[in-house]
């Protein structure tokens, strides 16, 4: 059954790949886009990728424009430099296209990656976005769990965030939580009791073990952390659409804080974390489109 989603329809939680589920989704709905995808898994993701839509494909073209031949250029010269990174880049380039169509002309993507990638991830959205719509790095620092004795032990993410219009992005940093100063005795009290605004740097602790947040499931983030993204990145009302949705996060903040989400997951258990901290939502099912009206799609997209 189609999603038959409007930007009037309540919050909703679709289970299924985010692929099939975002196709179904308007241009330009979304405020804040969050993707927290899977660390690079290798081949399985390769296999999955091999049933992405073709339309996600020509968006990657039609994102580049004139930029296409150096994407091309830069994607093929990383790819065969490493072929983890292809298998990985295979998997999240429809993806992110998709992501920067359903972005709202005011709205703001955040991309969460493991050091690993972010440095080629970096360049090749540099050129399918545009240098310009690069708006920060967040480095999110935490401490926990093994340390190596080898090198610097590494503890944290990288999330980088892009925006689709440099010059009309919604950014409001008086509505972000405030953290301690490093040095309070350097400023007034006044200062120090507000806090400060936070950098592009964030300290913040994993979701602890024993806390209130944890729902068990294994790669769950912060509020903490996801809520300065919406908090400065959109307003009460506003849509946020979040394609790796997992235990559901994006959308416990995003109701905490009066915005509205579409969370999509293709992995059951996650799905059922959800249903148990968002009882409010809508919950819907996408199937994977059949090769039959794949086939009908890209025959179309050819004659036309
Ligand atoms: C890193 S976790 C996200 C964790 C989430 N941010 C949270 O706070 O709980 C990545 C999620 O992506 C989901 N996933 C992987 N491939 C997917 C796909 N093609 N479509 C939808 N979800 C997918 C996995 O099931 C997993 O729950």
């Amino acid at each position: 059954m189609p999603l038959n989603w409007t930007s009037a329809s309540p919050s909703l939680v679709v289970r299924g790949d985010n692929l099939d589920a975002t196709a179904q989704l308007p241009d330009e709905a979304f405020t804040v886009v969050y993707l927290d995808p899977p660390f690079n898994t290798g081949r399985q993701q390769q296999r999955r990728s091999t049933t992405s839509t073709r339309s996600a494909a020509d968006s990657v073209t039609a994102i580049t424009g004139f930029k296409g031949v150096a994407y091309e250029r830069i994607r093929g010269d990383l790819m065969r430099y490493d072929d983890r990174f292809d298998d990985y880049w295979s998997f999240l380039e429809p993806r992110l296209a998709e992501a920067w169509r359903l972005l709202a002309s005011d709205g703001t993507l955040y991309l969460h990656l493991d050091y690993r990638e972010a440095h080629y991830a970096k360049v090749l959205l540099d050129v399918l976005f545009g240098r310009d719509n690069f708006l920060n790095e967040i480095i999110w620092a935490y401490d926990y769990g093994a340390k190596s004795r080898n090198r610097w032990p590494t503890k944290h993410d990288t999330i980088l965030v892009y925006v689709k219009d440099p010059s009309r992005y919604h950014f409001d940093s008086e509505t972000v939580d405030r953290e301690p100063y490093m040095a309070p005795g350097l400023v007034t009290p006044e200062k120090v009791a507000r806090g400060k605004l936070p950098t592009d740097v964030w300290w913040h602790t994993i979701v602890s073990p024993t806390g209130r947040e944890k729902t068990g499931y294994p790669t769950q983030k912060p509020e903490g952390v996801i809520r300065r993204m919406i908090q400065a990145s959109s307003r009460e009302g506003d849509w946020i659409l979040d394609f790796f949705a997992g235990s559901g996060t994006t959308g416990a903040v995003a109701q905490s804080l009066g915005r509205r989400f579409v969370l999509v997951d293709s992995n059951e258990e996650a799905v059922a974390v959800m249903r148990r901290r968002l009882p409010d939502a809508t919950f819907r099912v996408v199937r994977p489109r059949s090769t039959r009206s794949r086939a009908k799609r890209d025959a179309a997209a050819t004659a036309g």
